[in-house]
């Protein structure tokens, strides 16, 4: 008989996460009322700031001990007691890391794809495709000649914020973690250069790549990455876009506040990002996305593992920022 198998928080890790810290359940399948439907899932995206919902360091409520940790998923619907969804329709929501979740179609969305992998509608053509287009065509007012430059470049957020400007007649610079992850950086993903954080010294070619500094410096890990670029390489009226602080998810406290001096003499714009604000902008981001699809102008890269029982493993993998890509656990076959 089929169960509803869970992962569990066995305990609240500290630092990167262990093995130790997660356990398996084998849950009874949730019975559905009228207006929901029971949703098997297929695909369950890793995303970073999941691990802070951990310490309680998100607007998501903290999770505790026994807790399913959270996840988005593409989801197979396979009983339906609700209006706008049938049973084999494909969607995407928030069911945790487990194998089955009864949703009422509260923040559910349909996983539309066009003619990509369905894969990234938790990617590129998903929620980190969506933060990237949603904050470059909102608060940082990309405009066409911008110098950009991003961090976690090869990750579903920055290959499309690199990607995106590109489109738009900006010029992006990337920032990653290893060589391989630059050289599709630039080739794949076509931002003009890519600087390895672990080997070269950033604060030399920034400089050099970007003399007047960035017009927009899109964050996504904090860190020694944001004080470099904050204290010396923003141009005047630059936009800064505060996506992601993963540098420090794994840590216990929070490090102390940066030193902003520079922010007022460049007359820079601070804005702390969360995609759930702009959903007003789902409709033109996936009609552009499909397009720039099939137009041959995206790439990304998946770091797809499969089978639910190396879930923990995975997550794991994406906080010590081993990933090449978006980070997703295959459960099942579509
Ligand atoms: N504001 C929002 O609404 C929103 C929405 C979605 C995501 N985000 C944020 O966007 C960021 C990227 O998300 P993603 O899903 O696209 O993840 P990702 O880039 O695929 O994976 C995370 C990457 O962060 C880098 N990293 C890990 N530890 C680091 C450290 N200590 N210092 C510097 N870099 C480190 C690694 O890349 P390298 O080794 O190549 O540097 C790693 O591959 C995350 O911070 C996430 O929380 C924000």
């Amino acid at each position: 008989m089929a169960v509803n198998k869970q992962i569990r928080l066995r305990a609240i890790p500290s630092g990167i996460p262990k093995l130790d810290d997660f356990s398996f359940v084998d849950a009874e399948i949730p019975v559905i009322q009228e207006g929901e439907f029971l949703g098997k899932t297929i695909y369950l995206a890793l995303d970073p700031y999941v691990r802070v919902t951990m310490t309680g360091r998100h607007f998501f409520n903290q999770e505790i001990v026994g807790d399913i940790p959270r996840g988005s998923t593409i989801s197979k619907v396979v009983q339906s007691k609700h209006s706008d969804y049938k049973e084999n329709d494909l969607v995407v929501m928030e069911s945790g890391m487990q194998s089955y979740a009864v949703s009422d179609g509260t923040g559910v969305v349909r996983a539309i794809t066009g003619s990509a992998p369905i894969t990234t509608a938790l990617g590129i053509l998903g929620m980190p495709g969506f933060t990237a287009y949603s904050a470059l065509m909102g608060p940082a007012c990309l405009n066409s000649g911008d110098k950009i430059i991003v961090s976690a470049a090869s990750g579903a957020v920055g290959s499309m914020v690199g990607q995106i400007a590109s489109i738009k007649g900006a010029i992006a610079i990337g920032i990653a973690g290893s060589e391989e992850k630059c050289e599709w950086v630039v080739s794949d993903a076509k931002m003009k250069s890519c600087l390895n954080r672990k080997t070269q010294n950033l604060d030399e070619l920034i400089g050099k790549a970007l003399p007047n500094g960035a017009d927009i410096f899109f964050d996504n890990t904090g860190g020694d990455i944001q004080k470099l670029i904050l204290s010396k390489h923003i141009a005047i009226n630059s936009r800064i876009i505060l996506s992601g602080l993963v540098s420090q998810y794994n840590s216990d406290t929070p490090p102390l506040g940066p030193n902003l001096g520079n922010i007022c003499k460049q007359r820079a714009t601070i804005f702390g990002f969360v995609v759930f604000d702009f959903e007003h902008m789902r409709e033109a981001f996936l009609s552009d996305a499909l397009q720039w699809y099939d137009q041959g102008l995206l790439s990304y890269k998946e770091d797809i593992i499969k089978g639910i029982e190396n879930t923990p493993q995975h997550f794991i993998h994406l906080m010590k920022g081993d990933n090449f890509g978006k980070t997703i656990v295959q459960f099942d076959d579509l």
